[in-house]
């Protein structure tokens, strides 16, 4: 079962390629089509549904995150009669039945292709949550097929890996181990990369960096000694619940503010960030005012590569929903402040 979004993959030429492969070794082949940006747990169904009854014995997830996610779950929803939302949320049972399943990578950021979360919007429950699915049996990554991503997705994607590294980066514990010292070698890559693709497009070589950084940091080897924060993630997916934003733009709006919150409880590791990453002047500076300075200039470096800065920039202003936003975003362990509901409110009422 070939299974994917819109028309993006027969531009790009990959659905022609695949077909050809798979006419060639005799496959029966069915395609499930139409997973949205954000798949919702609805559409994770209706798929399983379809394998079931088509008895599919291999899923190859062609797209972005949104369609490797939805068939992570496609694939384990298919092997149970359980509803899995039921089975992993409140029964606390994980799957252990999968059908076969392999990516092919068309838009890269997520780095989803190298793990078994899938990020799902339940639409009845007004929850998006990282969900266990199937890893996959195998990977293509060929940045050739990003060439026709339209450029507000490639950065917002490729933002979207500059995240995992802070989420992990600013984790616990705050001493600086060689797993922060690689992250900052991939933030400042994801950096380069994306003021040089603003410049040059068509260049394989930013593509196939971007494309491979993306990878590299949701592969678990950054995460190796740390209890990841990622309460940007958790608030940017509760926003993204009740709005459907783009995942990349919701977080380039709220990093910057939440970090603004939290810096002082591990100032150590965002004086670091500054001086390392942004190559802050720290001289004759409090430490205060060289992490300040870091997050200004991450702040600088989001207006500068086109991404939103304000919620305001999303059409999004309605207070009452931010509250249930605020009310419904998990609180992580890993953050360095441990928020309320209250300062998460407070946090979104300044992307505003
Ligand atoms: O619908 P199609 O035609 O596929 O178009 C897509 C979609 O409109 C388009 N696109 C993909 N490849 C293309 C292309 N357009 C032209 N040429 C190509 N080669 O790009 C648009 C966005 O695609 P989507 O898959 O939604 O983007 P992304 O890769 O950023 O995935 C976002 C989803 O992943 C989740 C997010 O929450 C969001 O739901 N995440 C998954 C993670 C994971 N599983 O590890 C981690 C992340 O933190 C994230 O939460
Ligand atoms: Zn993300």
């Amino acid at each position: 079962m070939i299974c994917y979004g819109g028309e993006s993959i027969k531009k790009c030429g990959v659905y022609d390629e695949i077909l050809e492969i798979l006419n060639e070794n005799d496959k029966n082949i069915i395609e499930f089509t139409g997973i949205m940006p954000n798949p919702t747990y609805k559409k994770a169904q209706e798929g399983a549904k379809i394998a079931k009854e088509n008895n599919v014995d291999f899923i190859l997830a062609v797209g972005g995150g949104s369609v490797m996610d939805c068939c992570k779950i496609i694939s384990v929803q298919a092997k149970t009669e359980e509803d899995i939302w039921k089975m992993e949320f409140e029964d606390g049972k994980l799957p252990k039945e999968f059908i076969k399943l392999a990516h092919i990578v068309t838009a890269s950021g997520t780095g989803a292709e190298m793990n078994n979360g899938a990020v799902i919007t339940n639409e009845d429950k007004k929850i998006k949550a990282g969900m266990m699915g199937a890893l996959a049996d195998f990977v293509v990554l060929d940045p050739t097929y990003t060439l026709t991503v339209p450029e507000k997705q490639v950065i917002s994607g490729a933002f979207d890996t500059l995240s995992h590294c802070m989420e992990t980066y600013f984790g616990k514990p705050s001493e600086t181990n060689v797993s922060d010292e690689i992250t900052e070698a991939i933030m400042k890559n994801v950096i380069k990369n994306i003021r040089e693709v603003i410049k040059n497009p068509k260049d394989i070589n930013v593509r196939s960096e971007l494309m491979w950084d993306s990878s590299i940091a949701e592969c678990g080897l950054l995460k190796l000694g740390k209890i990841t924060d990622f309460q940007a993630h958790q608030i940017e997916h509760q926003l993204g619940a009740y709005t459907d934003c783009n995942h990349g733009q919701g977080l380039a709006i709220i990093h910057p503010k939440l970090y603004r919150h939290i810096y002082k409880e591990n100032i150590s590791k965002f004086v670091r960030f500054a001086v390392e990453v942004w190559k802050v002047d720290n001289k004759n500076l409090s430490k205060e005012e060289i992490a300040e300075k870091g997050i200004i200039e991450l702040d600088k470096f989001i207006k500068e590569i086109g991404l939103p800065t304000t919620l305001a920039e999303l059409n999004i202003s309605d207070k009452e929903m931010l509250r249930k936003v605020a009310d419904s975003s998990n609180i992580t362990k890993g953050c360095a402040k441990q928020l309320s509901h209250d300062e998460i409110y407070e946090i979104l009422l300044e992307c505003l």
